[in-house]
This record gives structure tokens, sequence and C-alpha cells, in this order.
């Protein structure tokens, strides 16, 4: 705008503007009155000069001669002296006039311009505005659709802000909590719940918003409520959203379900220790009996039968061999050694066995330590170790077994049963299908244990049962 106005000025300046040194020149009184004194003078002084040339001329027309030849020198000087500032004055006021004119034009295109930018803010705005109350419609029609789900649903679902305020309660949460909505709404909930500050729900909800992260976990919640609640906490930058279920159902059935496993493999060891005293008690004493009369009967035979003597002795071998088959048997069922020297020897002579067997070479390592333990513990063990054992020799294509049972720093006990073979997948680990795996799972769980398998392609698998301190009973 400026440079414009500038630019303007200097393309009027063909008619120079007058300095002001000028303009005090030309405007001065004593200027004009020097300039009026000289003219007096020099006409006063050619008259004068004429009149002593010549005595043609009276003395009124010397006086008329006079006054004409001054006045004749007089008017241009005049006419100069005072016509060129006047002139001088309209060519600025024009010039001024001019520059205002542009003044104006510029201006004028200006206040068009920022017209223009003003319109389009102004639509840009309306649009904006548009636009947000759209977002507004939108939120508000999410919200009520948000609404009506979480309304409609039977879990609680409870919204924390961050400063442990309830922002949201559903209906089924106030019900599972034994509250109303109401009386819920803007207050802090360990301010509702109390009792409830420093429980596992405190702990974990804190945890959840302090380290950012998805927690779930089950707690109960005692008096007056005395109920199951799985929580599932979700954190936001406003705060954190929790939904609850009552599992209390659940963790009844879960817990009748663990009473009956328990009882069903009870039955079957018991089952299985009837079988195998069965088979080592009486089928084994008949068989041997059985020998002892073919025995008999070979002495009683003249010799010489060459033929009725060989009959004799493949009777014998397949009777030695039905022998040992029940033995086995017998061992498989229930391992003689657990009951009679306890687990270490157990583990001993498992391990033993499975290398006769399989031919694959079995490192033990057992730590002195370890007395017998409780019958449930120590059966356990031992089933998940033949169960690990028997998936070695059938799927890890292994050359090299290691198992050890020691006690931790914690003094909890570990076994540890590790193959260098093909290595179990987590697909394997996973699928619904393997029966025995979570057989092994049921068992740790049963002793209170806690059993992890991991695989690694190409270099093996390795079974991890940990069994908490407390929770192991050494047998007296
Ligand atoms: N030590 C191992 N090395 C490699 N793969 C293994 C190992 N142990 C188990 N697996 C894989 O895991 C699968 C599941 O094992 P799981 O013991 O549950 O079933 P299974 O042995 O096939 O049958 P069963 O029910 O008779 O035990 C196996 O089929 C096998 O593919
Ligand atoms: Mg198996």
């Amino acid at each position: 705008m400026t440079t414009g106005l500038y630019q303007g000025d200097n393309h009027d300046t063909k008619q120079e503007p007058l300095t002001q040194r000028e303009q005090k020149i030309l405007f001065s009184p004593l200027r004009l009155v020097v300039v009026l004194v000289l003219c007096v003078f020099t006409t006063e002084f050619l008259v004068h000069y004429l009149l002593q040339n010549t005595s043609m001329f009276s003395p009124s027309r010397v006086i008329l001669l006079d006054a004409v030849l001054l006045s004749v020198a007089l008017c241009p000087v005049l006419i100069f002296l005072l016509f060129r500032p006047l002139k001088h004055l309209v060519a600025r006021h024009q010039i001024n006039e001019n520059q205002l004119r542009r003044h104006k034009e510029h201006l004028e295109q200006e206040v068009k311009a920022r017209t223009a930018e003003l319109d389009s803010v102004v639509q840009q705005l309306r649009e904006e505005i548009i636009e947000k109350k759209q977002l507004e419609k939108d939120k508000q029609d999410t919200y009520c659709t948000l609404h009506t789900t979480l309304e409609s649903m039977n879990e609680g679902f409870v919204s924390l802000d961050r400063q442990w305020r309830y922002a949201y309660v559903n209906k089924a949460a106030a019900h599972l909590m034994g509250r109303d909505v109401a009386e819920m709404l803007g207050r802090v909930c360990w301010e509702v719940f109390p009792e409830s500050v420093n429980s596992l729900a405190y702990r974990e909800i804190h945890r959840s918003v302090t380290e950012n992260c998805i927690t779930f976990f089950d707690d109960f919640i005692v008096e007056p409520l005395n109920r199951w609640y799985e929580y599932r906490c979700y954190p936001s930058p406003e705060g954190v959203s929790i939904f609850i279920t009552d599992i209390t159902e659940r963790k009844y059935a879960e817990a009748r379900f663990r009473d009956l496993s328990e009882h069903l493999e009870t039955v079957r060891e018991q089952e299985r220790l009837a079988i195998s005293r069965e088979i080592h008690d009486d089928i084994g004493q008949t068989l041997t009996a059985f020998k002892l009369d073919l025995s008999w009967i070979e002495r009683k035979f003249p010799s010489g039968n060459n033929e009725l003597i060989g009959r004799l002795n493949a009777m014998r071998s397949s009777l030695d061999l039905l022998i040992t088959k029940a033995q086995n048997l017998a061992s498989e069922l229930r391992p003689p050694l657990l009951d009679n020297l306890g687990l270490a020897a157990a583990i001993d002579w498992q391990t033993r066995e499975f290398k006769r067997r399989c031919g694959i070479e079995c490192h033990l390592m057992l730590n002195e330590e370890i007395k017998a333990l409780d019958k449930q513990t120590g059966t356990a063990i031992m089933r998940i170790l033949q169960e690990a054992l028997t998936n070695i020799a059938r799927h890890a294509r292994a050359t090299e077994v290691s198992v050890s049972l020691c006690r931790s720093g914690t003094d909890d006990l570990i076994l540890e049963i590790s193959d260098n073979g093909a290595g179990i997948s987590q697909e394997e680990i996973s699928s619904p299908l393997a029966f025995g795996l979570m057989g092994m799972q049921e068992r740790a769980r049963l002793c209170h244990g806690q059993l992890t398998i991991k695989g690694v392609h190409g270099e093996g698998t390795t079974i991890r049962l940990e069994i908490p301190r407390g929770a192991v009973k050494e047998a007296v």
C-alpha cells in the first residue's frame, strides 16, 4: 500500500514542488520590496537620464512619461513576482489533490480486497460452524447409541475419570455392586466402596492407569456382596473404563470341577494301584506257578523225546516273556518304588527304564535334599514325567534328554524335562486336542503348581513344573 502511494507521488513530480527554502524566498515580502525598489530606482534613473539629454518634454509630460515607464517596468515584475508563487501554489494543490485521489482509489481497492478476504473468512467460519454442529450431532448420536448399548448389557460398565470419580455407571454395574446409579455418579469410587481400598481390584485398576495397560483380573468382594467379579480395565487419557462381570456361578462350577477331577484322579490312581497289584500278585504268581509246573513236567518226562522237550522249552520262553510283560505292566501302572522308596528312586527307575527301552541318552539330576513328598504331589510329578518321556519317545526324535528335580533359591520344587529334538510348536501346545499336555496341566494345578511348555524349532522342548514351597508337604 505504501509503495503504491510513493510511486504515484514520483509520477507527479514533473512540476517540481517547491522546497521550503524556495518557498521562503518566493513568498518573502522583503524580496518583493527589494525588487520593487530596484525597479523604481532603475526606471527613475532611465527617466532622469533621458530628460537630462533632451529638453523636448514639458514637466507634466515628464511626470506622465515617468509614470508610464514606471508602470511598464513595474507591471511585469509585479505580475512575475505575484503570479509565479500563486501558480506554484495551484500546482502544488493539484499535486496534493491527485495524490489524495490516488490514495482514495488505493484505499478503495484495499477496502475491496479486505472485504473479499473478510467474506471468504466469514464463509469459512460459517462452514466450520456447520461442520462443528454436525460433529456435535454425530457425537450426541454416538453417545445415545452407546448409552442404549451399555444400558442393555447384562455386563456392568463403569467409567472413572482421572480423579477416580464415576463418570458413567450403567444399570447392570449399579445392580452388581448393590448401589444406585445416582448414588455413585460424580463420587470418588474409593469413597463409595472404602472397603475395597488396597484390595486386588484397587491395585490392578491403579496399575492399569499408571502403566497405561489393559488389565484383566478376578476378585472376590466380601460382605455384603460375597461374590466373585471379573474385571477388565481399559485405560484412556480421560481415565479408565471397566467392564465387570459376575462370575460367582462360574467360580463355584470351577471349584466343583476341580474337586471332581481331584477325586477322579485319586480314584484312577487307586484303580491303577489295584490293577497293578492284581497283575503283580495274582497273575504274576499264577504264571510263576505255571512255570514251576512246566519244570516239573519236564523232569517227569523220559529223556530222549526231543520234540516234546523242544515244545516245553518254547513254552517256558513264552512264559518268561509273559511274566516280564506282566511285571512291566504292573510297574507302568504304579511304579512300585514310588510307594516303597519314594519319588527320587521312582524317577531314577523311570529314567533308566526310558533309556533301556528307547535307547535315548537320559541324564538325571536329583537334588539330594528332596525327601519323600506327600502322595498326591509325588504321584502328580511321576505322571507328568511319564507323559513327558512318552511324548519324547513318540514325537521328539531326540538323541538326548535331561531330567532334573531340585529346589529353587526360594525353596520351590522344580521338575524340568528337556530334550534336543524337533521342538514343540505353539500351535501344538495350544491345540484343543492335546489331551496329554492338558492332563499334565491338570495334574500340575491339582498340586498347586505351574507347568510351562516351551519349544524351539529344531532345538528341542522343555517342560518345567514349579510347585511353590508352601504347597509341597513332605511325607513324614
Ligand atoms: N517333546 C516333544 N517334542 C516335540 N513335539 C511334542 C513333544 N511333546 C508333545 N509334542 C507334540 O504335541 C502334541 C500334543 O501332545 P499330547 O501329549 O497332548 O498328545 P499325543 O502325545 O499326541 O497323544 P496322547 O493324548 O496319547 O498323549 C503331540 O502330538 C506332538 O506333536
Ligand atoms: Mg502324549
